[in-house]
């Protein structure tokens, strides 16, 4: 995609390709930064896009899916700008902001559509969000029911569930949602439609998600407050100030490279600079309890450097409250899962379904096609480990449009037996169009 004012080689890469060949056999060694914090990247540019005055942004993500968030809220009169270093000015404030003129649309990005729909709500327009074909059958209930509950009006497809939604927001009161399920897209949503609400809203999740909304509301001087261990956040009508931010590596990009030195004989990486707040470290934990060689040393209270090195694995289980907090690197997880002696179960993680793709049945098809074992379940998988990556044969993965599973494919072929082609591999446009070129960087 295209944005004027966005430097075409800000990301540093030729576009992916449609297919990746990976021929397996060498060592990942190096020191590598990760691209910036996908979710963060989002709510920088919703939250500068809000409050009044000019807000400065340094290693903002670069994929397609926080592209289409700049240029949604470009389109609703926020002015996004990039110098030649890549650092983001983001002008905002009411003064600016009008309805938008055309449908705004979110490509692929889950994140971005439910995060717009809270955010939007709180003003007195029309607007219709669209997106992609997986866009177009992910859930938006969990999002138009308590914006409506508010006060919003949402429709959309199948009686107001799926993509197109067209909203007319304004004129909100605040809710108490006890949210069905723990979602920090809905937390979000609800949050920042509750910015505009006359009164206050209370969210409160049923198990920790990540918590980058309300720190970085609170950082933007809202009347936010956070309760019960994190679980309860009340957020009253509110006027943002600008902030400046350093956005931190994005641990669930990190995750494909952590696991990777993981399984791959002869690795040994150091991840610098990664995001290891409240929900989103918690794989780091999965891969301890499997025996992995991973060491977290703390740069500030969260962000850190992670070390990893190859060495054998065994079995865990992944349940309960742990999951909302590695939803997105159950992928990568299942490799390690394959490499490592035993059964490893996944259980309590259904929202898997309702991914980019139906995460269940596409891990257990394209780690299936490179020979593992894995059955899929209602609420997760069962990984029967190899021992061993390189008990995997390789051969052709399709990455069924999710960026994900197209990288999650790939570590996998790094240690398989023989040579592997990931169809579909243009995916990681969405989350990490420099997948490519930093596996090259580590491989040589
Ligand atoms: C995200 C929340 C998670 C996660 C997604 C990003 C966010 O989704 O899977 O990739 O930035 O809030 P859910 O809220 O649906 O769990």
């Amino acid at each position: 995609m295209t944005w004027e004012g966005w430097p075409d080689d800000s990301a540093g890469h030729a576009p992916a390709g449609d297919r990746l060949a990976i021929a397996p056999g060498r060592p990942l060694t190096g020191v590598l930064r990760v691209p910036g914090d996908k979710s963060i990247s989002h709510r920088a540019l919703l939250l500068g896009a809000r409050a009044t005055g000019t807000s400065v942004v340094s290693g903002l993500a670069d994929g397609d899916d926080v592209r289409r968030t700049a240029l949604a809220v470009r389109a609703m009169g926020a002015g996004v700008s990039v110098t030649a270093d890549g650092t983001v000015s983001i002008d905002g404030g009411i003064g600016r902001l009008h309805e938008p003129d055309a449908p705004l649309d979110v490509g692929n990005s889950g994140t971005a559509i439910r995060l717009l729909a809270g955010w939007v709500a709180a003003y007195p327009w029309f607007v219709v969000l669209t997106g992609d074909a997986s866009i177009a059958s992910r859930p938006m209930d969990r999002v138009a029911d308590p914006l409506r509950r508010m006060g919003a009006k949402v429709d959309g497809r199948d009686g107001g569930k799926l993509p197109p939604l067209a909203i007319r927001g304004g004129q909100l009161n605040g809710i108490d949602l006890r949210m069905p399920v723990a979602s920090a897209q809905v937390k979000s949503a609800v949050l920042l439609a509750g910015l505009g609400a006359a009164t206050p809203t209370i969210v409160r999740e049923p198990a920790p998600t990540r918590a980058h909304t309300e720190e970085m509301l609170a950082a933007c001087g809202a009347d936010v407050n956070v309760s019960d261990g994190g679980r309860t956040i009340r957020v009253g009508p509110s006027v943002l100030r600008p902030f400046e931010l350093q956005v931190p590596g994005d641990p669930s990009q990190a995750a494909f490279w952590v696991v990777a030195a993981c399984v791959v004989p002869g690795s040994d990486i150091v991840i610098e600079g990664v995001y290891v707040g409240r929900a989103r470290a918690a794989f780091l934990d999965v891969l301890r309890r499997m025996g992995a060689n991973v060491e977290v040393t703390m740069r500030d209270e969260t962000t850190a450097d992670i070390h990893a090195a190859y060495g054998p694995l065994t079995a865990t289980t992944v349940a309960g409250e742990e999951v909302a907090g590695l939803i997105d690197e159950i992928p990568v997880l299942a490799v390690a899962a394959v490499a490592a002696s035993g059964v490893t179960t996944v259980r309590d993680a259904g929202e898997l379904a309702v991914k980019e793709s139906n995460r269940i049945a596409t891990i257990t098809s394209a780690l299936g096609a490179l020979g593992a074992h894995i059955e899929a379940r209602p609420d997760g998988l069962v990984v029967t480990g190899l021992g061993s990556l390189d008990r995997l044969s390789g051969g052709s993965v399709e990455a069924h449009g999710d960026h994900r599973i197209a990288m999650a494919s790939a570590v996998a072929a790094l240690g398989a037996a023989g040579p592997t082609t990931v169809e579909g591999w243009d995916a990681v446009e969405t989350s990490y169009p420099t997948f490519g070129a930093h596996l090259e960087a580590l491989r040589s």
